[in-house]
């Protein structure tokens, strides 16, 4: 029987891949308390799961603030987010009272890159519209100017927010014959944009010359809303918007009329705000707008290896080692 040096006890908010909840009940001296479902934690559940725990395993849905930290009592010493973004996060409570925040990145760069070509290439070719064609009987035959769409070759694509995910879409894009690749973020990096001749540029400018812009920065006080109705009316008429980060980051609205109005030729959402969307949502009404339910990092392998790394990252923070991928607050 293995005899735990250590006693801590953990609430993990859904039900995760199996392989990271195995890998929290073999390390010993770690009692997990689950929400065993694939529906979120209702809020009271939440505040009452976490009271008392030292660990804390949460996904991007679950809203970790002052009111939580306060349920959770002052024995919280880590929380470990299955998700590389953090914006759900009250990070500024968790850096007071001194707990350690663990999260995913580098995992699922691969995914979520895969994932925003899939998107770009079903907005700017127009492949729900076409399947959605076929079972409705409107293909009767060949026509020379129907579902037309746009295509990366000779194009110049705009990357908002170059790391790791955004790093990743540009050598997936490159080989489809992009001609200019532009980045927009905080501060340039010649060293990674070095790989793709990328050109750092103001936001106004990737706006103004993208044929393709694609959004992969983090959610920040500063990107909140950065892709308004300015944004959008600088966009060219035949260019094709792609979020793959976080809804926020887009004024919706302003979205909604760039594409009711023609200012932009088509929009390709992974996020939004809020999610899910309501059914009746407004952009959901529109043939030039895709949308998908947050599936950046939905492959298998990738979802079981965040689950393992999430778990780890937990299991350090609790026994007081470096972790595996922490946020250094
Ligand atoms: C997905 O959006 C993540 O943050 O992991």
């Amino acid at each position: 029987m293995r005899t735990a040096r250590w006693a801590m006890e953990v609430f993990v908010t859904r039900r995760i891949p199996a392989a990271g909840l195995r890998a929290l009940s073999e390390a010993g001296g770690c009692t997990v308390q689950q929400w065993d479902s694939n529906e979120p934690v209702p809020r009271a559940e939440l505040l009452a799961g976490v009271a008392g725990k030292q660990g804390l395993l949460c996904l991007l849905s679950d809203r970790i603030d002052k009111e939580v930290l306060d349920a959770a009592g002052s024995g919280l010493k880590v929380i470990s987010t299955m998700s590389v973004g953090f914006d759900h996060l009250a990070l500024h409570e968790i850096k007071k009272r001194g707990i350690r925040v663990g999260y995913t990145p580098d995992v699922l760069t691969d995914a979520t890159a895969e994932l925003s070509v899939a998107l770009l290439l079903a907005t700017c070719r127009r492949l729900p519209e076409s399947v959605e064609e076929v079972k409705n009987g409107g293909w009767t035959t060949w026509k020379p100017l129907w579902m037309c769409g746009y295509g990366l070759s000779d194009s110049i694509v705009g990357i908002l927010g170059l790391g790791r995910i955004g790093q990743a879409v540009a050598r997936r894009l490159k080989p489809f014959g992009v001609k200019k690749f532009l980045y927009a973020g905080s501060h340039p990096k010649p060293e990674i944009a070095a790989e793709f001749q990328a050109e750092f540029v103001p936001i106004t400018r990737l706006a103004e010359e993208s044929d393709f812009i694609v959004v992969t920065c983090a959610l920040t006080p500063e990107t909140q809303g950065i892709c308004n109705k300015d944004f959008f009316c600088r966009m060219k008429k035949n260019s094709v918007f792609i979020n793959t980060s976080r809804g926020a980051v887009v004024n919706q609205e302003d979205l909604y009329n760039a594409l009711v109005n023609g200012q932009i030729a088509a929009a390709g959402l992974d996020v939004t705000t809020p999610e899910p969307l309501p059914t009746d949502h407004p952009l959901l009404s529109l043939k030039n707008c895709v949308i998908l339910p947050h599936i950046g990092s939905a492959t298998y392998a990738t979802r079981n290896t965040m689950s393992v790394l999430a778990a780890n990252n937990l299991l350090a923070g609790l026994k007081g080692e470096p972790m595996p991928s922490e946020l250094l607050l």
